[in-house]
């Protein structure tokens, strides 16, 4: 029990975070020997872009917009938010001199982290509600009756909930401070 546990929750976080990390430490060693550290200055637009698109998954569950499939809304949001993070960590990693870009990223590694456990709960409240529909229809519920036992099944499960009211602030906080950083960069541009 103990041990599915760590391989079904624990370890995929574990893997997906490490691969991050690694990934943008060995992308930024490849660009240093490379001498191609310009590129690494440019990561954060696309980053950047990505994390905004990846956005399609929140604008279609708030019928924002209607069409696309939520669960593969979800899964590009899981997988631009992990691609542009590695770009954004990337993009910093090629020196960052101010304060305030580098608590824009520690918020961005926070939303990352809070992202991920949020996955992990999904699925979990997932598989609960696998287990416990296979049980009722195993005890021979009619279909109404067990529609009507997932729904408070459903809501019992509202770890998914208090979750949300964690990842939305931290969102706030990155997004504030991305824009901070991003407003300050335009700021003290060099035009000529
Ligand atoms: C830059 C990083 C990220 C930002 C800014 C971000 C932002 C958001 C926002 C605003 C929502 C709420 C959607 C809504 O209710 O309208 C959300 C939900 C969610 N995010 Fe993220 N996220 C990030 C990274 C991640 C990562 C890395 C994962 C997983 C690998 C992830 C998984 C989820 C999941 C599972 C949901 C919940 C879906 C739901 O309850 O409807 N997020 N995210």
């Amino acid at each position: 029990m103990q041990s599915s546990l760590f391989r079904k929750e624990v370890l995929p976080f574990l893997l997906w975070f490490g691969a991050l990390i690694a990934g943008a430490v060995a992308v930024d060693a490849l660009l240093h020997a490379l001498d191609l550290i310009w590129v690494g200055r440019y990561l954060g637009i696309p980053g950047t872009l990505l994390i905004l698109f990846s956005f399609g998954y929140s604008m279609r569950k708030r019928k924002l917009i209607r069409s696309g499939n939520p669960r593969t809304l979800l899964r590009l949001h899981e997988t631009f938010t992990w691609v542009g993070a590695l770009m954004i960590l990337i993009h910093a990693g090629v020196h960052v001199y101010a304060i305030l870009p580098w608590l824009a990223l520690a918020a961005m590694m926070v939303n990352i982290i809070s992202g991920m456990t949020g996955k992990v709960l999904l699925e979990r409240s997932r598989r609960y509600l696998a287990e416990k529909r296979a049980s009722y229809e195993a005890q021979g519920l009619a279909a109404e009756e067990i529609e009507r036992r997932l729904f408070w099944d459903a809501t019992a499960f509202d770890l998914m909930k208090r979750w949300r009211g964690i990842h939305l602030p931290i969102t706030l906080a990155f997004a504030v401070l991305g824009l901070a950083h991003i407003f300050t960069i335009f700021l003290f541009w060099q035009w000529s």
